[in-house]
């Protein structure tokens, strides 16, 4: 019993199996007050939860932070998904310990390698072949771990005083019929880790009196209706881990007193609406880890007391509307893991006392308020996705308490991520900005090919914006992260923020596509006439910024179409969808990555190989042919780079969208590593892509610098050997033959006379 009550201390089930049989006479389970439209709670927000009796309200995420935010602790208490068994059976802190053991041993007859206690008797390994022969007056036989291999006719029938039998680990192959006969005032009986396959019918026949009977991992694979004949006052019931496939028709018929079934791990693969007809006093019913693939419509109608339902890990895919609408007394349901595909919507409709509820690993592709608000006592509630939480604004604890890009206390979990949020933003706005400035500065020939790039500039230096601000949300949620998660993905701000992201990627993006088009032709047709004027390009681009717009502001227009677009995670970007979601939102972003991005990345791909292929060609024509080998490595390079880094920033973003298609499951933390350092890489790279590495630049930039040396030289003048020799090189440079005669980067392409 030592032994036994120390292991109990590491199984908080096993605690609750041991208090139940003290709490059996002074619980009185069956009674389960409704009290319905109890109105003392003050009404709170959505997202808030009230603060005790007073009338304050707290965001959720301040409930059991470890801090007390309430003034009166409400917010600290109940912290612990308690709901269920722990609950319905009282606490754990009741007095286990008031079996005072006696030492003394009253007992004459029994094997020299057990232990006597009183009555008590305890032959724990002591290599036994068969039941030993003891006194007749004893009350509690353990034979753990012995070599018991079977039970033969009236084995007990002498011992009429038992209480309890232990036979754990004996390896048990065969139980005769009348093995347990004559044990009348048994109460305990335990069967667990043995060889059992069969039991026959009647073999429980004597044990009125049996209120706790354990089966677990045995190989038992049928069981009858009759085969817990007798078993009048049958309380608790475990067969875990057993072979069932196949329920007894009425599985509580000779047990009407059965409070607890335990039926984990079977491979039970259905249940009917009678399965469970007579099991009106059941209490707590635990069916995990089975296959039961379909549950009709009545199975659980007479269970009027049931307190806690675990249909964990089966393979349900549906479950009837009215399946729980009898289960008046339910706290603790637990459906996490099965292949549910669809929740009614009224399914949880009639669990007004339910507490916990949990949901994991199930996606809810009708998710909405109104499914969750019946449960008014509701204060647990297990998802599969952090973004659910949003459905059950009332409920206090919501698991997960984050999405994947940020953690608990962080917007930005990785470390990495937090430090290269600011150095990309950085690299994006100033680089921007800067060819902006000297674009400005520097005039160019082609004044209407330098204002498309520096439009383009700006389209990206609005990713650079984004990104700081990303980054300051960051800084500002620094370790409280989880309690303004919701608020913030729901705020105007995240809003915006992601308008911003959009607007800037996809003007980016039409406005690429342009510039090579654009290129393409001046490229491909040198001599022919159809460059765009001035005005045409300006109409072209007022156009690309007012599509921009228009594909960035079109999901904050409709919020009953698209959702919350853009505030799915914490980076506000709206990449990744999974099953869930609206199909208004889900397939606007899967038109904008997929259709728009993915056919202006081809383009862009496409004209530039024909551009590459069609300069080679022009290249070998010319006689000149050391000159040109440079130049084209320079043009084979630049193409290289402008659409390997065009690949990098979109091809993650098509292979997600693509998986998600086909209903792979993305960790959320690729979306953010996605969003933070391959989608920006475009607008980083382009300033430098476009304008500070083209010969173009080069050389204006030269060309300053010298103006500016030489007139500091003359000033001081101070003349070299060095610096004229080094004038002589570089003014080379300012020859005009010397200028690139196609000049890509400017599309000043000159004929090759
Ligand atoms: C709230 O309840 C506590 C006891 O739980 C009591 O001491 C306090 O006076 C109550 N406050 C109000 C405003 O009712
Ligand atoms: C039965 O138990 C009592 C003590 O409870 C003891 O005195 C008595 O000897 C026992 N009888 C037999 C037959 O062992
Ligand atoms: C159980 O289902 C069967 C059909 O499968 C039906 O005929 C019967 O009436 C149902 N029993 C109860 C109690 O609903
Ligand atoms: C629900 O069941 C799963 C698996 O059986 C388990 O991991 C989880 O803890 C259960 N949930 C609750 C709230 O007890
Ligand atoms: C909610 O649960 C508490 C126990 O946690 C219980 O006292 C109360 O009556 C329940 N309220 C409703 C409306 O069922």
């Amino acid at each position: 019993i030592v032994t036994f009550l120390i292991k109990c201390l590491f199984s908080r089930r096993l605690i609750a199996m041991f208090l139940l049989l003290h709490f059996i006479v002074l619980m009185d389970v069956k009674d389960c007050a409704l009290t319905e439209g109890s109105t003392i709670t003050p009404l709170c927000p959505k997202g808030y939860f009230p603060c005790g009796n007073l009338s304050q309200c707290l965001p959720r995420a301040f409930h059991c932070d470890g801090v007390e935010d309430c003034g009166n602790g409400a917010d600290e208490e109940n912290c612990g998904d308690t709901s269920g068994w722990a609950t319905i059976f009282g606490t754990v802190h009741g007095n286990a310990n008031n079996v005072a053991l006696t030492q003394e041993c009253f007992l004459d007859q029994y094997p020299q390698r057990c232990v006597c206690k009183g009555t008590e008797l305890e032959c724990v390994n002591a290599g036994l072949k068969s039941v030993p022969v003891v006194s007749s007056n004893v009350t509690l036989l353990s034979l753990k771990k012995n070599n018991i291999h079977s039970l033969s006719d009236k084995v007990f029938i002498k011992y009429t005083e038992l209480k309890k039998i232990f036979l754990q680990r004996n390896c048990i192959t065969y139980i005769s019929r009348k093995a347990f006969f004559g044990l009348h005032n048994l109460q305990i009986l335990y069967l667990n880790h043995n060889c059992i396959t069969t039991l026959r019918p009647g073999v429980f026949k004597d044990l009125h009196q049996l209120t706790w009977l354990i089966l677990d991992d045995n190989p038992i694979s049928r069981i009858s209706q009759r085969l817990f004949t007798g078993l009048n006052s049958l309380f608790f019931l475990s067969m875990v881990n057993n072979h069932l496939q196949v329920l007894p028709k009425q599985m509580c018929a000779q047990m009407p007193q059965l409070n607890w079934m335990d039926l984990e791990g079977n491979g039970i693969k259905f249940l009917t609406n009678s399965t469970f007809l007579s099991c009106s006093s059941l209490t707590v019913l635990f069916l995990p880890r089975n296959q039961i693939g379909f549950v009709p419509e009545k199975t659980f109608s007479s269970l009027k007391n049931l307190g806690e339902l675990d249909l964990s890990s089966n393979m349900i895919s549906e479950l009837p509307p009215h399946i729980f609408k009898d289960l008046k007394c339910l706290q603790k349901l637990n459906l996490s893991s099965n292949p549910l595909l669809y929740l009614h919507k009224s399914q949880f409709g009639s669990l007004k006392q339910l507490q916990s509820l949990d949901l994991e690993r199930i996606e809810i592709p009708n998710i909405n308020t109104r499914m969750f608000q019946p449960m008014k006592n509701l204060s647990y509630i297990y998802f599969k996705n952090f973004r659910y939480c949003s459905y059950a604004p009332h409920v206090r604890i919501c698991m997960p308490l984050t999405d994947g890009i940020s953690s608990f206390e962080d917007l930005l979990a990785n470390n990495i991520l937090r430090v290269f949020v600011w150095v990309i933003a950085f690299i994006t706005c100033f680089g921007n900005l800067f060819v902006i400035g000297m674009r400005s500065f520097i005039k160019a020939e082609n004044t209407t090919h330098a204002t498309s790039i520096k439009i383009l500039c700006c389209a990206d230096c609005l990713m650079g914006v984004y990104l700081f601000f990303i980054g300051l949300c960051d800084l500002k949620y620094r370790g409280q992260y989880q309690k303004y998660a919701l608020l913030w993905m729901e705020s105007l701000q995240c809003r915006l923020l992601g308008f911003l992201a959009m607007l800037s990627t996809e003007v980016s993006v039409l406005l690429l596509t342009y510039l090579t088009l654009e290129k393409f032709l001046a490229v491909v047709f040198p001599f022919s006439n159809i460059r765009p004027g001035k005005w045409q390009t300006l109409a072209v681009l007022i156009c690309i910024w007012i599509v921009g717009f228009l594909i960035a502001v079109t999901p904050l227009w409709k919020e009953d179409y698209f959702g919350n677009f853009y505030g799915k995670n914490g980076v506000c970007f709206p990449l990744y969808y999974d099953q869930t979601e609206d199909i208004g939102s889900k397939g606007y972003s899967l038109g904008i990555f997929l259709g728009v991005n993915l056919l202006a990345f081809l383009i862009i791909v496409f004209s530039y190989t024909v551009m590459f292929c069609s300069i080679q060609k022009t290249a070998l024509q010319t006689s000149d042919e050391r000159s040109h080998m440079g130049r084209e490595v320079a043009v084979a390079n630049r193409f290289f780079f402008i659409v390997f880094s065009e690949a990098i920033c979109w091809i993650p973003v098509f292979v997600i969208k693509i998986l998600s298609l086909s209903r792979v499951e993305i960790p959320d933390t690729i979306t953010s590593w996605v969003v933070i350092f391959f989608l920006p890489v475009n607008s980083a790279l382009n300033p430098i892509l476009y304008t500070l590495t083209t010969s173009f630049f080069k050389d204006k930039l030269k060309q300053l610098l010298h103006k500016h040396r030489r007139k500091s030289i003359f000033k001081t003048k101070k003349k070299s050997v060095s610096t004229s020799i080094m004038w002589a090189d570089d003014s080379s440079a300012l020859k005009p033959g010397a200028l690139s005669k196609i000049n890509l980067e400017d599309n000043i392409v000159k004929p090759i006379s």
